[in-house]
């Protein structure tokens, strides 16, 4: 995992980084019930775990790292642990946004922020604002989230459109499809991780992922420390992407651009 060859800190320099990397953050609630402690205790050492994972990501020079925070099936949790989670949002948004300003991260929302309650959407709004002159990363915050929320609301408004004639159905494609989605400024992600030992993307980014690496890993996610975080990038970075090219192609330097699949189509109609 270290090598002396690194960047000074006895960590090894990465061949290549994902451009965005995307956590579902799973498995606060077990690592605290394995302790003894209440699984609010839990949620609390993964916001440690998120202050950590943001440096980790800034200081690795990714440029987008977005959480899964809240989906929208966790508002049917129990009220004081939903209560708890937006405490800690609150405390996360209010602590670190000097932090995060300081290191150039720019912090943005996918989801529906209008359904969390006044006071944790205030702070969110609050901290996205303080920080929207930032450029050296993204960090998105995914709450009350839902991927096929988000790919209905994209249809429901481009037929909206398509019917008062504002939009051609021939104009919708993917890259059009996106700018309709809220994850909009965010480009497709390369890295998938999440933690909690299942094997699942439990509807997040459906559509942004689909070229994704997944990484399932066994440890809570209050546990994934930069040590972990490390090992995510080696392994990333000793895959091989082929989005559907042959491995010769990749090899040979064929970019990969989404457009692409585009293209062909066209090109074959
Ligand atoms: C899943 O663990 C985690 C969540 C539902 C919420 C993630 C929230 C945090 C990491 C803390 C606060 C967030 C920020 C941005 C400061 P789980 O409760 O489903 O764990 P389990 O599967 O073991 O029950």
């Amino acid at each position: 995992m270290t090598s002396s060859n690194g960047n000074g800190n006895g960590e090894r320099k990465l061949s290549h980084v994902p451009r965005h990397v995307a956590i579902i953050m799973d498995g606060n609630g077990r690592w605290a019930e394995a302790r003894g402690l209440d699984r609010s205790e839990g949620h609390a050492e993964g916001a440690r775990a998120v202050r950590a994972s943001v440096r980790t990501a800034r200081e690795q020079g990714i440029e987008y790292l977005t959480l899964y925070a809240f989906s929208i099936a966790n508002w049917a949790r129990p009220r004081p642990e939903i209560d708890r989670l937006m405490e800690l949002l609150v405390e996360f948004a209010v602590k670190e946004k000097a932090e995060l300003r300081e290191n150039g991260v720019r912090v943005k929302v996918v989801g529906e922020l209008e359904d969390l309650p006044t006071f944790a959407r205030r702070a969110v709004e609050d901290s996205v604002a303080y920080t929207a002159d930032c450029d050296k990363m993204t960090l998105t915050l995914a709450l009350s989230y839902g991927g096929r929320r988000d790919i209905v609301d994209a249809a429901r408004a481009l037929a909206v459109r398509a019917r008062a004639g504002l939009v051609l159905p021939e104009e919708i494609d993917e890259e059009f499809f996106h700018r309709e989605m809220s994850t909009r400024e965010v480009p497709d992600v390369d890295l998938l991780i999440r933690t909690g030992g299942e094997s699942r993307v439990s509807d997040f980014l459906l559509y942004e992922a689909a070229y994704a690496e997944l990484m399932f890993v066994p440890f809570m996610w209050p546990d994934f420390d930069k040590k972990y975080f490390l090992s995510a990038l080696e392994d990333y970075a000793s895959r091989e992407r082929r989005f559907g090219k042959t491995s010769e192609q990749v090899k040979e330097g064929h970019s990969f651009d989404p457009l692409d699949r585009a293209r062909a189509r066209a090109g074959a109609s």
